[in-house]
């Protein structure tokens, strides 16, 4: 089947509770927080969110309940001009959360996530969603929904030729099989150290880990890292770009925006590492706003910031 220039993202809505505190508890302790908000998140919705508001187009696939959350975020979507046909709703299970502490002093945070509902995606949805992943450009996927699903998904990418892109978080075990039909996997820095043992401080571990990943089958790497900036191997050369100056409020949803704008700037034929820079610049203006799918940039800011840093 050709593929029709859509970037499809299969993963995860949930409803993001954030707290914002200075400082944060540790197990046994309370602390008084300074505010509170609700809102859209889960790392699928925000990436494509992102994506969208980089201009690309975009098919959101996820499951929610048949609640007043499932509700709120077809109305955020329709706000922000996006599609919502392909969320499936679930008679029984809630939609899923996310409890959030961020702490103001330094912008860090800590989250659990509860998957509720895109935890639930059947066989049958998947194959729903078939002939929408099958024509699409690029399938970016996170690891928030139910394995099953998540794997089926990727088999039907790989064997229709649609590139495969997988940000592994939260990271847990992936089979060997799998492994070998993702064309770019795009950790964080922990992730990566789950996925191949590798402690990633330096761009020299940033290497080992890609080239662990490579031996996975994996064809190329890009891990986030942090305050140290965003990595990129494609077997032949390797690149981290440094973290670009912006005043940081919060980081969470970062490397949501560093993906959404990733595979933008690849659906729009960039090269790996021109998008490891627009990624860069995505993930950097997030940063800037607080909570998640809200805080995802658009399109005019990350080409103004890429401008600034990069040139044309
Ligand atoms: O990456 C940030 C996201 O992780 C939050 O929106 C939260 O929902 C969790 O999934």
């Amino acid at each position: 089947m050709a593929q029709n220039g859509t970037i499809v993202v299969f993963g995860s809505f949930v409803t993001d509770l954030t707290s914002r505190s200075e400082g944060l508890p540790v197990p046994g302790q309370t602390i008084l927080g300074s505010s509170f908000s609700s809102g859209p998140g889960g790392k699928g919705s925000n990436q494509a969110v992102a994506a969208h508001r980089c201009g690309a187009k975009v098919q959101m696939v996820t499951k929610v309940g048949n609640d007043v959350f499932a509700s709120a975020v077809r109305d955020f979507y329709k706000e922000e001009g996006m599609d919502t046909s392909f969320f499936f709703t679930d008679p029984e299970k809630a939609t899923g959360a996310a409890l959030i502490m961020v702490d103001e002093k330094t912008g860090q945070n800590i989250i659990v996530v509860i998957g509720g509902a895109c935890q639930n995606i059947s066989a049958e949805e998947v194959e729903r969603s078939r002939p929408l992943i099958e024509s699409s450009s690029i399938l970016l996927l996170q690891m928030e929904v139910n394995f099953d699903a998540l794997f089926a998904v990727i088999k039907m990418a790989h064997d229709a030729g649609v590139t495969v892109v997988l940000n592994p978080a939260p990271a847990n075990k992936i089979p060997a099989n799998i492994m070998t039909m993702i064309d770019i996997v795009t950790p964080n820095e922990t992730e990566a150290k789950i996925l191949t043992g590798i402690e990633v401080k330096t761009k020299e571990d940033a290497k080992k880990a890609a080239e662990a990943f490579f031996r996975q089958g994996v064809r190329q790497v890009v891990i986030t890292m942090g305050s140290l900036g965003a990595y990129a191997n494609d077997g032949q050369k390797d690149e981290l770009v440094p973290c670009l100056p912006v005043d940081v409020l919060d980081t969470t949803g970062a490397g949501d925006a560093f993906n959404g704008a990733f595979v933008t700037a690849l659906v729009e034929g960039k090269d790996l590492f021109s998008a490891l820079r627009y990624g860069n610049a995505g993930g950097a203006l997030s940063t800037t706003k607080p909570g998640t799918a809200p805080a995802m940039p658009f399109r005019k800011d990350i080409d103004a910031l890429y401008r600034k840093h990069y040139g044309a």
